[in-house]
C-alpha cells in the first residue's frame, strides 16, 4: 500500500526512482510525485494515476539532482487527484516527505497547527506529519532529525518515511513502524538507497539492512546511521539480498500475473525442494522440528490470514485435520483482532501471508503474541515483517509475485502447509507411514502434474471468449476444494470485474440456486476423488435450472463430461493435493476473461498487493 523509493549518491536520482517506482506499482497506483534536490532547488512533480503519467509530467521539466524520492499512493486519506499525491511540504516548503501508512490523530494535531497558523495544501494524513516535523523544529530550535524523532513520538499510527531537507542537500531520513522500509547500501562511496521493498535496490546494489519499527534511518555526509525513536543508536544489520533481476521482470509475457501462472510448477517445486523425501518419509522444517514438543501436545491451531492467504488458510484447516487430528479454526485477520478471541497459551497461531507486511495479519500475530500463543508464520517475502514477529515459521520460495491477484503465492503456501501438517502428523502418529509415504510422493510429483494442468491454456482461451461477457459467475466445491471455489471467484471478480461467488456445493441449494438461469455460468471443481458423486448431484441441480456448467474433472472423467457444458481436465493426485492442480484453470479463466474485457490483469482498480493499513 503505497510504495516509495529513495536514493542518494553520485547518480541522477531520476531514473533510479522512476526505475523503482515502476517496481513498487503493484502498491497502489492512485497518483505519483517524486521530489529532487538540485543545487538549492527542490523540485517536487506530481499528478493523480500511475507512474506513467508522472514521467509525462516531468516532460521538459528540471528532472536533475543526485538526491531524490518518489512515491506511488493507494489513497486512503483524501481522494486520489494532484493535490494529495505525495511528496508533501512542510509550512515554510523546506522539508518534503513521502509516506505509506495512515497517521491515525492527524486530525487533533491538524487541529492544533491550524490554531498556530499552518494552512494545509491536501487532506491527507501525511501533510500533517510534515508540518509537525517543522513546528517542533522550529518551536524547539533543535535539528531536523531530532524534531523528527520527537515527531514520531507523538503520532499513532503506521508509517514508513522518507524525508527531504531543501537546506541540508546531503541528507535523506527515513522511519518506519507498522509498515516496511529497506536500505541498500550502494556500490559507491556515499550511496544510499531506500524504499519499500527490494525490487527497487536489486539490480544496483545486495547488501541491505531493513529497518525494525520504531526505527529512523538518517544519511548525512555520505553515512549512513540508524536509532530508535527513544534515542538509542542501533548498529545496522547488513544482509545480502536473494533476489534476482529476472523474476522481478516479464521474461516475454504480456502480463506478470500470466508469467505468474506459468511460473508454478517452479514456484511449487521450490516450495517443496529439501523438505521432503518420499523414499525415507522424512520431513525436514526447522521451525517443526524445534516446536516438536510443543506440535505433540497441542489442542488446537489457529490459521489467520486475509484474501487469497485465508483461502490458502482453509485449505489448510483440512490438511491438518485430515492428517494431524488437530481442530482448527481459519480466521480473518481482521475480525479475529478486534473480536477479543479466546486464546489459550497451548494454541499454536499460523499466520500466513504472501507479503508479510499485512496490517491485519500482523496485528492479529501481535495479539496472539500477547495472550501466549506460539506463532508461526508462513510468508513469501523474505526478511518482511511477518517472519521477524513470529516465533518460527517457513518460507514458501516462491519467489517475487508481482501481479495484484495472487497466483503462484496460493500454490506455494498450499505445498507449505500440506508439508506441515505431514510433519506435525508424522510428530503425533496419526498417520501411517505408508500413507505419508504416499503423499509425499505425489507432492513430489505436483510440480510435473501442474505443468500438465497448464496445457489446458488454449481451451480456456477459447472458454474465456465464450463467457467473457457474463455479469455474474458462481463456483462451486466441497471438501478441499471448497476454498478453492472462494479463489476461483476471488481471482475472477479481482481482476475481470465480474461479480462471481464462491460455494460449498451443497450449500447452494440454500441460496444461490435463486440466482441460476441459462445466463448464468457455474464453475464445478468435481476431480474424482472425495465427494464425488454428491458433486455430480449438485451438477444435476445446476443443470436443471438450465445453469451453463464448466467442470474442471480428473483426466479422463466421462461421467460428468456427459452432463457439462464444457470439461476441463487436470491430472489425478491425491485428494489432498487437488487443491494444487484445480486452481491453475480457474487461474487461466480469470486472466483471459480480463484480458478480453480490457483490464488491467496487473494492476486492477482500488486494489494493492501490500495492504499495510487495517
Ligand atoms: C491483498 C492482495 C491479495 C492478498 C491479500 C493478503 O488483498 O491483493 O492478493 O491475498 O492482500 O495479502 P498477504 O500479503 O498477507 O498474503
Amino acid at each position: 500500500m503505497c510504495g516509495i523509493v529513495a536514493y542518494i549518491g553520485p547518480k541522477q536520482a531520476y531514473p533510479i526512482i522512476i526505475k523503482g517506482l515502476k517496481r513498487l506499482e503493484y502498491r497502489g497506483y492512485d497518483s505519483a510525485g517524486v521530489a529532487l534536490i538540485d543545487n538549492d532547488d527542490l523540485n517536487i512533480y506530481k499528478t493523480k494515476g500511475k507512474v506513467s503519467d508522472l514521467e509525462l509530467a516531468t516532460e521538459g521539466k528540471n528532472i536533475e539532482g543526485n538526491l531524490g524520492m518518489g512515491h506511488t499512493r493507494w489513497a486512503t486519506h483524501g481522494e486520489p487527484n494532484d493535490r494529495n499525491a505525495h511528496p508533501h511540504l512542510s509550512q515554510s516548503g523546506n522539508l518534503a516527505v513521502i509516506h505509506n501508512g495512515i497517521i491515525e490523530n492527524y486530525a487533533t494535531i491538524k487541529e492544533a497547527l491550524e490554531i498556530r497558523g499552518h494552512t494545509f495544501n491536501s487532506d491527507t494524513d501525511t501533510e500533517v506529519l510534515i508540518h509537525l516535523i517543522e513546528d517542533i523544529q522550529e518551536n524547539e530550535q533543535i535539528s531536523i532529525d531530532e524534531a523528527v524523532r520527537i515527531a514520531l513520538n507523538q503520532v499513532i499510527g503506521a508509517y514508513a518515511i522518507v524525508i527531504l531537507v531543501k537546506n541540508e542537500p546531503a541528507k535523506l531520513i527515513a522511519a518506519r513502524k507498522g509498515s516496511p522500509l529497506v536500505v541498500g547500501i550502494g556500490q559507491e562511496e556515499g550511496e544510499f538507497f531506500m524504499a519499500s521493498d527490494a525490487t527497487p535496490i536489486v539490480e544496483y546494489t545486495r547488501d541491505v539492512t531493513y529497518l525494525n519499527d520504531g526505527e529512523i534511518a538518517i544519511v548525512k555526509d555520505g553515512k549512513l546511521s540508524i536509532k530508535t525513536i527513544e534515542n538509542i543508536a542501533k548498529t545496522p544489520f547488513i544482509q545480502k539480498l536473494e533476489i534476482n533481476l529476472e523474476e522481478i521482470e516479464k521474461g516475454g509475457y504480456p502480463h506478470f500475473m500470466l508469467k505468474e501462472i506459468f511460473e508454478q510448477p517452479k514456484s511449487i517445486h521450490d516450495s517443496i525442494r529439501g523438505r521432503i523425501d518420499s523414499t525415507t518419509g522424512k520431513i525436514a522444517m526447522r521451525s517443526i522440528q524445534e516446536y516438536e514438543d510443543k506440535l505433540r501436545n497441542v489442542k488446537r491451531l489457529i490459521l489467520i490470514g486475509c484474501g487469497t492467504s485465508w483461502h490458502a488458510g482453509l485449505v489448510g484447516e483440512y490438511l491438518f485435520e485430515e492428517f494431524a487430528r488437530i481442530p482448527v479454526e481459519v480466521e480473518y485477520a481482521s475480525e479475529f483482532r478486534y473480536r477479543n478471541p479466546v486464546i489459550f497459551p497451548d494454541d499454536l497461531v499460523i499466520a500466513i501471508s504472501q507479503s508479510g507486511e499485512t496490517a491485519d495479519t500482523l496485528a492479529a500475530i501481535e495479539l496472539a503474541k500477547e495472550k501466549g500463543a506460539t506463532v508461526f508464520g508462513i510468508c513469501n517475502v523474505v526478511g518482511s515483517s511477518i517472519p521477524r514477529f513470529s516465533d518460527a515459521g517457513a518460507y514458501t520460495h516462491a519467489g517475487p509475485e508481482i501481479g495484484v491477484a495472487s497466483t503462484k503465492a496460493f500454490t506455494a503456501q498450499v505445498s507449505v502447509l500440506v508439508i506441515m501438517a505431514l510433519a506435525v502428523a508424522q510428530i503425533r502418529g496419526t498417520i501411517s507411514q505408508e500413507r505419508l509415504r504416499l503423499v509425499l510422493s505425489e507432492l513430489e510429483s505436483i510440480p510435473a502434474l501442474v505443468e500438465e494442468a497448464l496445457k489446458t491454456d488454449e481451451d480456456i482461451q477459447k472458454l474465456a471468449a465464450i463467457f467473457k461477457d457474463s455479469r455474474n459467475f458462481l463456483y462451486l466445491g466441497r471438501g478441499v476444494n471448497f476454498p478453492v471455489a472462494l479463489e476461483g471467484a476471488l481471482k475472477l471478480k479481482e481482476i475481470s470485474y465480474i461479480h462471481a461467488e464462491g460455494y460449498p456445493a451443497a450449500e447452494m441449494k440454500h441460496g444461490p440456486i435463486a440466482l441460476i438461469d441459462e445466463e448464468m455460468p457455474v464453475v464445478v471443481i468435481a476431480p474424482k476423488r472425495g465427494v464425488y458423486e454428491k458433486v455430480m448431484s449438485n451438477i444435476q441441480e445446476v443443470k436443471a435450472r438450465k445453469g451453463k456448467i464448466i467442470a474442471i474433472v480428473t483426466q479422463g472423467d466421462t461421467k460428468i463430461r456427459a452432463m457439462a457444458d464444457h470439461v476441463i481436465e487436470i491430472p489425478d493426485t491425491d485428494e489432498s493435493l487437488t487443491p494444487l492442480l484445480a486452481t491453475i484453470p480457474l487461474q487461466l479463466l480469470s486472466y483471459y476473461i480480463a484480458v478480453l474485457r480490457g483490464c488491467n490483469v496487473d494492476q486492477p482498480r482500488n486494489l494493492a498487493k501490500s495492504v499495510t493499513v487495517e
